[in-house]
């Protein structure tokens, strides 16, 4: 069996961070700067049936079987197998890397269980669409974020932008609005990462939290932020993606409505704005994670500079278009 190879990219959420979970609409795009990538190499002195995974990243070597049931690496196989209904697996190792940093709203949870589904699948001989490796991928996000909206496997494994609404509830999850979006006129984001984490799931939970108690209050919010989200799709499709900046700078007061900013995304996000940053928000789930700022190309340096000036751990400046 030949060795496989398989990657995924990092993403971004560009607008409609958590309205998304509560039906809106959002948009993500792939950042491919960053990526998860998976390794299936045959191992024939080994038993049969033994995988070993091996994540230098976290520091994991370990049997898959050694994995707690609901790991998120052993649902990744797991889910192959039963999609393929193999009972048998031949012995193989997984050797698991990532660049996408950790606990930042960049989807390397998504991407690392994106790139293991693909190995493992064409491993077995069998190259699974895009569509079944993101619905098996939702099942390992499921592990990581609770009840995810499903955009960060969606936009992972078809690897371009996406306009995203979730199904209701009543439907799991499954049969989301999936529309891919034209992007007329490419746009640079500058994404600059604080050096707080996010915990995607917490965060979640205390918007959860704060809807219940006021949920007209955050019901309209969240449709504030949906008129946003359509609106940007507009300047994408029609190549006017510079207007785009204010629309960004809006959504950053919704995000500060809701609860979700923190004072070291305010602080990069300042920054961004002042050294002349087109529109800036924070992606993801907030309260730590990355924030990102839409620049003119030639901004980018300055701008990149001037967030870690201003304590990003990390910046990446990438180019959005088509397909990546
Ligand atoms: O980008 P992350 O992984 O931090 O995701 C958060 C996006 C949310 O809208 C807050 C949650 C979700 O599942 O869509």
């Amino acid at each position: 069996m030949p060795a496989i190879l398989t990657s995924a990219p990092g993403k971004i959420i560009l607008f409609g961070e958590h309205a998304v979970v509560y039906g809106r609409p959002a948009i993500a795009v792939p950042v491919t700067q960053v990526q998860a990538q998976a390794l299936a190499v045959a191992t024939p002195r080994a038993p049969l049936g033994e995988v070993r995974i091996q994540a230098p990243d976290i520091g994991l070597d370990a049997r898959l079987d050694e994995l707690a049931p609901r790991h998120p690496l052993r649902l990744a196989v797991s889910g192959v197998c039963e999609t393929l209904h193999i009972q048998r697996l031949p012995a193989f190792q997984l050797r698991v890397t990532s660049s996408i940093p950790l606990s930042s709203g960049m989807g390397s949870g998504a991407a690392v269980a994106v790139a293991v589904i693909r190995a493992t699948s064409e491993f077995l001989g069998t190259k699974l669409t895009d569509e079944v490796v993101s619905d098996l991928a939702f099942e390992v996000e499921k592990v990581h974020h609770g009840t995810p909206s499903g955009i960060d496997n969606t936009v992972i494994a078809t690897g371009r932008p996406v306009y995203f609404q979730k199904a209701p509830e009543a439907e799991g999850g499954l049969g989301s609005r999936i529309e891919p979006i034209t992007v007329a006129a490419p746009f640079v984001l500058v994404i600059g990462i604080s050096s707080e984490r996010s915990q995607t799931l917490q965060v979640v939970g205390a918007v959860r939290q704060a809807w219940q108690a006021n949920e007209r209050h955050y019901e309209a919010l969240f449709d504030q932020v949906a008129a946003l989200s359509q609106a940007a799709r507009g300047c994408i499709e029609a190549g006017r993606p510079e207007e785009m900046g204010a629309l960004m700078d809006e959504n950053q007061q919704y995000l500060k409505a809701i609860g979700v900013s923190s004072q070291g995304l305010e602080a990069l996000i300042l920054a961004a704005k002042k050294s002349g940053a087109l529109g800036a928000k924070l992606s993801g789930a907030g309260r730590g994670g990355n924030m990102i700022a839409l620049v003119k190309p030639e901004q980018a340096p300055a701008v990149a500079a001037a967030l870690a000036e201003a304590g990003a751990r990390q910046t990446i400046v990438t180019e959005i278009r088509g397909k990546n």
